[in-house]
């Protein structure tokens, strides 16, 4: 029977930063990442702004970040997450250079620091507009080194085992699907960590890769895990329209930091009229308000205007967005960029406290999947990389005081879940993904919502997939599917539960 002693599910920079801490101080232990399909297939690896963290202390002050993190979470931060993250930085920060992850400078040598929406200063640490890729592959190459980690790919989790007794929940394994081989199997751990990021998929517009199919989230509620703030989805305001990406490829919200404006059909600047910020407001309430013309133009997008920018400066700062823009014919110095809001980021999740632990003894939970209280209704951009390396850095300090606390169950669990087949239902579950894709997003999106007509219609194209399944069994498209659809009811179960929230 397998086992290790702990199991990091997802391999994204919050998953990958906590198995590098964690191995090199307890060598003592075994270390499982599983990852549902490549190592580097990640939304972690998309990001492009950078991380958020104040260096310049003359300017800057991590007061000054604070205080944009709580305005930008509307009201509903936790401070006491927010002070945390956000003087811890400096330290994360430092042992990300330590590995040799390369952030950019200016010509005197010093941080060449991005300015976002919601920042009053200039703080964002980048590497150029490929951020993400600079830290993912730096951590991949030094875990893949060492020995008491072993990397799993193409490993999707099914499910958490856990056990009740007296009242307290343990997770004590998981059942996996092996890609390869074409079987589920069952794990023994004594720790569970969850890092399997967000749930962009649900939406029709997002920037979220293929993968952000809500896994962890659906997996750790069927567990028994407290589930907060799922209400609060994020919507990035300029992602690149086309009309038929999925995912949509983003446009940096760093790119309007650097002076690029946002124009409607007519050329003309329009945000000054909902926010006196104009495009540098944060992300909610540019969204927001490009939604609102929307509406009244009856058109599909707007645009970001880069035509004043310094081309040369642009192309350098900027030079995976250009090459995008450029493979599709826009040249960003002469053609407006056509853009519209797409589901970005889940504010809420799985509900940690301050060490990433959930309510379910040895179960953690780090990066987007989790709900820390850093971003309240709406996270300040930049902010997640961030967040992702701090809780990593708390949970591996707690596991590393408390795993010793948890052993292995002694019950050897046999897969109860019928053989898996490789089948060709993919086509039909694309069908049903599109639909789910549809009613989430329309749902979401409404001035008034009706939760239970929602309600209804997601349980319905459940139905659906469960009659499909009848003849082939557990496939992952069925597994993605079955945890899209349990995401969808926890959005919907909690804007019930919250109805004055503001909608995009
Ligand atoms: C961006 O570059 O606009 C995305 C960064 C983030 O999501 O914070």
């Amino acid at each position: 029977m397998l086992k290790t002693d702990i199991l990091i599910i997802g391999s994204g920079i919050s998953g990958l930063f906590f198995a590098m801490k964690t191995a090199k101080k307890r060598p003592d232990l075994s270390i499982v990442i599983m990852t549902k399909e490549t190592a580097k297939n990640t939304n972690t690896r998309l990001a492009q702004g950078g991380i958020a963290v104040v260096t310049d202390h003359l300017k800057d002050s991590f007061n000054k970040h604070i205080h944009d993190t709580l305005r930008s979470g509307g009201g509903l931060c936790d401070k006491e997450v927010v002070e945390m993250v956000i003087k811890q930085a400096p330290e994360r920060l430092q042992e990300l250079i330590e590995i040799g992850t390369s952030f950019d400078k200016d010509e005197k040598g010093q941080w060449d620091l991005g300015l976002e929406g919601g920042h009053s200063q200039h703080r964002i640490l980048h590497h150029k507009d490929s951020s993400g890729q600079e830290i993912e592959s730096k951590l991949l190459k030094i875990i893949k080194k060492m020995p008491n980690i072993e990397l799993l790919e193409n490993h999707m989790v099914i499910d958490i085992n856990a056990e009740t007794k007296k009242a307290k929940t343990t997770c004590t394994g998981v059942f996996f699907y092996e890609k390869k081989h074409n079987r589920i199997k069952y794990m023994r751990t004594r720790t569970i960590v969850l890092s399997t990021g967000g749930c962009g998929q649900l939406f029709e517009n997002t920037t979220n890769p293929k993968i952000a199919t809500g896994d962890g989230l659906a997996m750790a509620a069927r567990a028994g895990a407290e589930i907060a703030d799922m209400e609060y989805i994020q919507f990035h305001p300029t992602a690149l329209f086309t009309g038929k990406e999925n995912p949509l490829f983003l446009i940096s919200e760093a790119v309007r930091g650097f002076g690029a404006h946002i124009v409607n059909e007519e050329g003309k600047r329009f945000l000054f009229k909902y926010d006196i910020r104009g495009e540098l407001s944060t992300r909610d309430m540019v969204s927001n308000a490009i939604s609102k013309e929307l509406q009244l133009s009856g058109k599909d997008h707007v645009y970001l205007d880069c035509r004043h920018l310094d081309a040369r400066k642009f192309y350098a700062h900027f030079p995976v967005i250009a090459a995008h823009c450029n493979e599709l014919g826009i040249k960003p110095e002469k053609d407006l960029i056509p853009v519209v809001p797409a589901a970005h980021y889940q504010c809420g999740g799985i509900k940690v406290d301050l060490n990433g632990v959930t309510n379910i003894k040895n179960l953690y939970a780090i990066g987007e999947c989790a709900r820390t209280g850093l971003h309240g209704k709406n996270r300040l951009a930049s902010n997640s990389l961030l967040e992702a390396l701090v809780f990593a850095h708390q949970a591996s300090e707690n596991v590393d005081r408390t795993i010793a606390e948890f052993v292995f169950s002694s019950k050897i669990l046999i897969p109860k879940f019928p053989k898996a087949e490789q089948t060709d239902d993919y086509h039909s579950f694309e069908i049903l993904k599109k639909e789910l894709q549809k009613l989430v997003t329309s749902f979401y999106t409404s001035e008034e919502r009706d939760s239970d007509l929602a309600f209804e219609k997601i349980k319905s194209l459940h139905n659906d997939a469960v009659s499909l399944t009848e003849t082939h069994e557990i496939t992952i498209p069925f597994i993605e599917f079955s945890n899209m659809i349990a995401t969808s009811l926890l959005i919907i179960k909690q804007c019930k539960a919250a109805p004055n929230k503001q909608m995009c």
